[in-house]
């Protein structure tokens, strides 16, 4: 029997327990028998936690691309590959058959290399929701050009910072993009950004909302004429296992942004073998997941596991809320979903509207419908569970992360029995820990601890972009020997896992990760602010929402408080995003301070969430009268 497929919960115990005994075993025969290789491997792989150093499938040589979709075109070239659901119900699906699809990316790929992209070059795609982003990812995969995805929500500063942080030789954009009732300007952020991007020599323009642009001289070229006179087949470039794919920005608790690097053949077999058994894909089955592929979401499962696997993979251009709430219901009935992956924060913004909303349609397609990005409380479950997957379709809680590359802590579906707010049991290869304070493993179960992985996997990050003493530093020097995810996590009294949050300083906000030091930096950038703290505090539909303790010079102090919380809001907006702006702003002359100058955060989130009841030991405090101060004025 194949080991690419979990059957029931013996055969799911039986593959974990090889995956931990028999690694190399494990891994090699997965690889061997589901992939097509210029050359196999010497060796399944070699690792040294220490140095963090990791490599899978040594010298095997492959292409991604060939493997999501050259080896389909005998067997599936007529089915279809992608699903584009435009912004607007009135504009019709596109279905792009696997066929069509080859034609396409080898068109791109021919394009890129005309314009002088070359293996390892670095590429920034910024791009909206549409079938030209996925050719661009798979166009670049295919010449071994590493892609840089940056979600098309940035602002231009942000997208600055990612551009020159891995020197990217060209952007791929368009002259704009629809979400729900508004059109961006993606080629004016572009323009912007690019001021300050010497690195950038060519960027192509994909026309998508026919708004007038400008086009620089020499370095600006719609992409349309060139695809036009280009040959429709292109032989992929051979790469080798170890080789980058892709890189993916990923917020930190300080510093700046981390260019998260990937690499091929262990993102491709962990990608491929995690969808297959998470979603329970069936060859007919369409398969539709709502993030963007600006995240690994995206990266993971719309694109590389699902055409990996020779799926139909929906592309959803809009939002949940256009024209009403009801779209995501409606695009399920209109392709027959058969598997739904979406995150928390939507489920609980759609949860909150009228349930005629969902029961207007036929959602009898479904067949499996998962979470990710955040943890998921128990109300949005079991309103996801009960009036979504009608009680019938498993709820797969997928727990994973941008350096972890695929689905490390989920149900099975059909398999595993779910538990509301649950991740349940680690995927086969995968071997969480918890930790206590004093670097301990805690054994046993109904515990509680700081989550790490204590064994290599094959689509781990393989470092950070240009800097791989933070790599080290970040994910395993807090407990040598092992890989530090910074949630922490609870398990039951059967092994289940339940993921708790952050136990860093990163605050995650509808599902996006904001670093608390960029966020602050930037506040303190407004000439009147002296000083600033954020904290997460509970918000019903984000999750959690920011709140901001900000010390004003004495020059501020004589402002109008409503209009500096405005510019202050605007600032962020500009430099990192509209999505990192506070909720709550509240001006304090001083902040709850340790005697080494350390900012007591617990007790401001406590502060935050309106909690006073007890605060723990302030003794150590260098300032404890603020303490008092804070919380009387709090909003
Ligand atoms: C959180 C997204 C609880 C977690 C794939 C993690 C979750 C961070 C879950 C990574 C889940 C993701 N339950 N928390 N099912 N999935 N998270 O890099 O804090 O955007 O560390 O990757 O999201 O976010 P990232």
């Amino acid at each position: 029997m194949s080991y690419y497929k979990i059957h029931d919960l013996e055969n799911y115990f039986k593959m974990y327990k090889k995956s931990v005994r028999e690694p190399r075993k494990f891994w090699d025969r997965i690889a061997d028998e589901n992939f097509t290789w210029y050359q196999k491997w010497d060796k399944v792989f070699e690792f040294d936690m220490e140095e963090a150093q990791f490599k899978w499938f040594l010298n095997a040589k492959v292409n991604i691309t060939k493997n999501c979709i050259d080896r389909h075109l005998a067997k599936r070239g007529d089915k279809t590959a992608i699903i584009f659901e435009p912004n607007n119900p009135d504009e019709e699906a596109q279905h792009i058959s696997y066929n069509e699809l080859y034609v396409r990316v080898a068109k791109m790929a021919n394009v890129l290399q005309e314009q002088g992209i070359k293996k390892g070059d670095r590429v920034c795609i910024y791009l909206p929701m549409i079938p030209e982003l996925a050719v661009a990812v798979l166009a670049c995969a295919r010449i071994g050009a590493i892609h840089s995805v940056v979600f098309a929500g940035f602002s231009s500063s942000a997208v600055t910072a990612r551009i020159n942080d891995s020197e990217c030789k060209m952007v791929i954009t368009s002259d704009g993009g629809y979400r729900g009732n508004k059109t961006i300007d993606l080629k004016g952020i572009i323009d912007e950004a690019l001021e300050k991007s010497p690195c950038v020599e060519k960027v192509l323009v994909v026309k998508r909302t026919n708004e007038t642009i400008n086009m620089k001289e020499g370095r600006d070229l719609w992409l349309q004429p060139l695809l036009d006179t280009a040959l429709g087949n292109h032989i992929a470039t051979i790469m080798d296992a170890e080789d980058p794919l892709f890189i993916l920005y990923t917020s930190g608790s300080t510093g700046k942004p981390k260019g998260m690097l990937h690499t091929t053949a262990g993102y491709m077999v962990y990608t491929a073998y995690t969808f297959k058994n998470v979603f329970n894909y069936e060859e007919n089955d369409v398969y539709w997941c709502t993030a963007d592929i600006g995240w690994i979401t995206g990266h993971s499962y719309i694109l590389y596991g699902p055409l990996l696997n020779g799926a139909t993979t929906v592309i959803f251009e809009g939002v949940p809320s256009y024209p009403d709430f009801s779209r995501f219901w409606e695009v399920i009935e209109k392709h027959k979903v058969s598997q739904f992956y979406t995150a928390p924060t939507a489920i609980r913004a759609l949860a909150k509207e009228s349930i005629d909303y969902v029961q207007r349609f036929q959602l009898d397609t479904l067949k499996v419908i998962g979470s990710v990005g955040e943890p998921i409380n128990e109300e949005a479950w079991h309103w996801y569970n009960d009036h979504v997957g009608g009680k019938r379709c498993p709820l797969v809680d997928t727990w994973w992360q941008t350096e972890t590359g695929g689905i490390m802590i989920s149900p099975i579906p059909f398999v595993t029995p779910t538990k509301p707010t649950y991740a349940s049991l680690p995927l086969p290869g995968i071997q969480p820990v918890l930790m206590d304070e004093l670097r301990n493993e805690i054994e046993g179960n109904q515990v509680t601890g700081s989550l790490c992985i204590k064994f290599p996997w094959p689509s781990m990050a393989r470092t950070i972009w240009g800097d791989h003493q933070r790599y080290k530093e970040t994910y395993f020097s807090a407990y040598p020997g092992k890989y530090f995810t910074g949630d922490g996590a609870l398990r039951d009294e059967v092994g289940y896992y339940r993921i708790t949050g952050r136990v860093d300083d990163v605050i995650i906000v509808s599902g996006h990760n904001l670093g608390t030091a960029p966020i602050e930096d930037t506040i303190n950038e407004h000439p009147a602010v002296a000083e600033s703290a954020i904290v997460g505090f509970p918000h019903d539909i984000k999750g959690n929402a920011l709140y901001g303790f900000i010390i004003l010079k004495e020059t501020g102090e004589g402002r109008d408080r409503t209009n500096l919380a405005k510019e202050i809001n605007q600032l962020i907006s500009d430099q990192i995003g509209p999505i990192a702006k506070l909720d709550k702003i509240q001006f304090v002359s001083g902040l709850p301070k340790t005697r080494s100058g350390k900012i007591m955060r617990r007790i401001l989130r406590k502060i935050a969430e309106g909690d006073f009841s007890n605060f723990g030991d302030i003794s150590t405090l260098l300032n404890p009268e603020i303490v008092e101060e804070i919380k009387n004025a709090k909003l």
